[in-house]
């Protein structure tokens, strides 16, 4: 089976094929980072156009790239949500349209279970059940996975996600968008223990996040050291890095220990992050990251999360729809 994958949820166009035998293939994408960086974060309404003007020319790239024509394609997936409700409906209009038109199934994705997934496309995958730690722009959570669409929520953020911390933080720190990246290059030179910031909520039991406070703690700090110095820049970014990363070790090694699971799957774009990948090491357990092209946004987790579904019978109803809220509990088990 050959499954178009589409990503349109916030801001990089992305497409990819997934074949049963050849896996991904056809990889593409395209990211908005120079649009939206002069505003610092993504502006709804300019993603949605950008997503409009480079899909169907992307489509068009990645079957080409992959040596298939349209006819080949057995069914598509899109991300249905979560996501900014303008940018998902142009992932869902074009999906759902090209289906129709090609007489053949389509499905609508959830975002943070193709995020989820991603590492079981990997040669070594993890076998179920597993913990998923997502960070993302827009969600932290702690994920009991038992089967694919059998999830149980363990932990998530009260206020601001891991990726919303890097970026509002790199904002602070006067650095580009995405911020995660940016932190991370400035922090790779700093000293991480010149700065005792916070790791909330890591002296209470329990699995949940916030990291507003820790944002707060920096620009108070900020405010402290004027002028900043480029040294001083780079000792505040990797103590930050190093807060953020320890407080969802604290809570990784917590959700691996109450779940007794031997595997943990890291997912979703700050699972990009350098030190987080490096400090793994510290838990009992195997540890798991989709390759670093894969952790941010993608349409290769699309398709195979699609693909693993429609292989399954799993149908969907022809309408457009798109839910820019969408609880991962809720899946159907495959
Ligand atoms: O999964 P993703 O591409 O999009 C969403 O679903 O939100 O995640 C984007 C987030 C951004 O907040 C970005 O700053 C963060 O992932 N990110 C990183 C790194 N690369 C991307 N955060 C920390 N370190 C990185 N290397
Ligand atoms: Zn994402």
């Amino acid at each position: 089976m050959l499954v178009l994958g589409i990503e349109t949820s916030c801001d990089e166009t992305a497409v990819a094929l997934y074949e049963s035998e050849r896996g991904i293939c056809g990889h593409c994408i395209y990211s908005q980072t120079e649009l939206h960086e002069r505003y610092g974060g993504v502006v709804p309404e300019l993603a949605s156009r950008d997503h409009v003007q480079k899909l169907l020319p992307l489509i068009r790239q990645s079957l080409h790239k992959a040596k298939f024509a349209l006819r080949d394609i057995n069914a598509v997936a899109y991300t249905s949500g979560p996501g900014l409700m303008g940018a998902l409906m142009v992932g869902a209009s074009i999906g759902r349209s090209l289906a129709w038109a090609l007489n053949i199934p389509a499905l609508g994705v959830h975002h943070m279970e193709a995020h989820l997934l991603a590492p079981l496309l990997d040669r070594s995958p993890p076998d179920f059940p597993f913990v998923a730690l997502l960070v993302s722009g827009g969600h932290t959570q702690l994920v009991f996975v038992r089967a694919i669409g059998d999830y149980r929520l363990l932990g998530q953020s009260l206020d601001d996600a891991a990726g919303e911390a890097f970026d509002k933080t790199a904002q602070l720190l006067g650095l580009g968008y995405p911020g995660g990246p940016e932190i991370s290059r400035v922090a790779s030179s700093g000293d991480p223990t010149r700065f005792n910031l916070p790791r909330p909520m890591t002296d209470r039991a329990g699995l949940d996040f916030s990291f507003s406070g820790l944002k707060t703690a920096v620009k108070l700090e900020i405010e402290k050291q004027q002028p900043l110095s480029s040294e001083c820049l780079a000792d505040i970014a990797a103590s930050f890095e190093r807060a953020i990363v320890d407080t969802l070790i604290v809570k990784c090694q917590r959700a691996i220990a109450e779940t007794n699971v031997e595997s943990l799957v890291v997912a979703g774009g700050v699972a990009a992050n350098k030190t987080l990948r490096e400090e793994t090491h510290k838990l009992d357990c195997r540890v798991y990251f989709p390759s670093e092209s894969l952790c941010t946004d993608n349409g290769a987790m699309v398709a195979f999360a699609g693909h693993q579904r429609l292989t399954s019978d799993v149908s969907d109803t022809l309408a457009i729809e798109v839910r820019p809220r969408w609880n991962l509990e809720r899946l159907e088990v495959v």
